[in-house]
């Protein structure tokens, strides 16, 4: 069991938490369709990319734990990297694309400034990860980095938690949840209760708890703290003119349907981004300093 209280500058402190247990946190997303998720990223790519430009050969996942869509969409024929900046993170997907024989590059690195030397047709954050940019700074030091790995006319979608969430008086996910995965059953808290977000920064801490439950055995529990960042959509759309070279496309509240982010039944929301032709429209990082990627590919090429 680990718990850890997360720092005011993140979550990736040197205690462990729930990111550093991938298993856990797989068995506590097992809810998701992935497969469905990833028809309705290369549905809105066959949409909203250029016209002409065809179906995506290449794409980048931010923030990407175990790289559940890279790995879908590499089984798929793309040309798939993987970026997480957790070190556990990176080998889950780097053990899960070898044991599934998918060829991923596994880049670990920090998203809000990475350089990793190509671009490519299609970029993904998925499951509310943009969360973990806690400060305008970040999130504008993030949306330059994306631009400057994709060609002009390609897409950069982030799936973000719906703000009726934050806004509501009933959020529209749950903040609990038990899912049945290989031999026994998983049961989550993620926020939610008594977390409250900060009225000046946005930020909740929100307490995590994943127990596992094997089926006629161990039980097991991993806690966190994890600071989550709420961005509105208005913040979005003013930090994406900021940072320049991305024109706000589309967004939508599902992935089932093209459902309206603004519909009754929308319970995410999803940005669909297109990189500007202009190259000059994209600054220059903030920083001096690129954070140093490390890089693996699997299978070995
Ligand atoms: C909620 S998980 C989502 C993982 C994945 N997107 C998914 O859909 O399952 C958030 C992930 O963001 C990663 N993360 C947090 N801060 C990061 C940063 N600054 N750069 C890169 N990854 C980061 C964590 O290590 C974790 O794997």
């Amino acid at each position: 069991m680990t718990g850890a209280a997360a720092g005011a500058v993140g979550h990736h402190c040197l205690v462990p938490g729930i990111y550093d247990e991938p298993e856990l946190y797989e068995a506590a997303c097992a809810y998701r369709d992935v497969p469905g998720g990833v028809d309705a990223l290369l549905r809105w790519a066959g949409r909203h990319r250029d016209p002409g430009a065809g179906p995506p050969r290449s794409v980048l996942e931010l923030a990407a734990g175990p790289a559940e869509h890279a790995r879908e969409l590499a089984r798929r024929g793309l040309d798939a990297t993987a970026l997480d900046l957790s070190a556990a993170m990176c080998a889950r997907a780097t053990q899960l694309a070898a044991a599934g024989a998918t060829r991923l590059t596994v880049v670990q690195a920090d998203m809000r400034d990475f350089s990793l030397g190509r671009t490519f047709d299609l970029a993904v954050t998925m499951l509310n990860s943009l969360c973990h940019l806690l400060t305008l700074d970040d999130l504008l030091r993030h949306l330059a980095s994306v631009a400057r790995h994709l060609d002009p006319g390609s897409l950069y979608i982030a799936e973000l938690a719906h703000p009726a969430d934050f806004f509501a008086a009933e959020r529209r996910t749950s903040s609990k949840w038990s899912s049945e995965v290989d031999g026994g059953t998983v049961s989550v808290r993620w926020g939610g209760g008594t977390d409250v977000i900060d009225p000046v920064t946005q930020i909740t801490r929100e307490h995590v708890s994943v127990t596992y439950h094997r089926r006629g055995g161990a039980v097991r529990t991993v806690t966190d703290v994890v600071p989550n960042r709420f961005w509105t959509a208005t913040e979005l759309t003013a930090a994406i003119r900021l940072a320049g070279g991305f024109t706000v496309v589309a967004s939508y509240g599902d992935f089932d349907a093209d459902t309206p982010v603004a519909a009754p039944d929308a319970w995410r929301m999803i940005l669909v981004l297109r990189r500007d032709d202009v190259a000059s429209e994209v600054p220059a990082p903030l920083t001096a300093t690129t954070t140093p990627a490390r890089t693996s590919t699997t299978p070995a090429s």
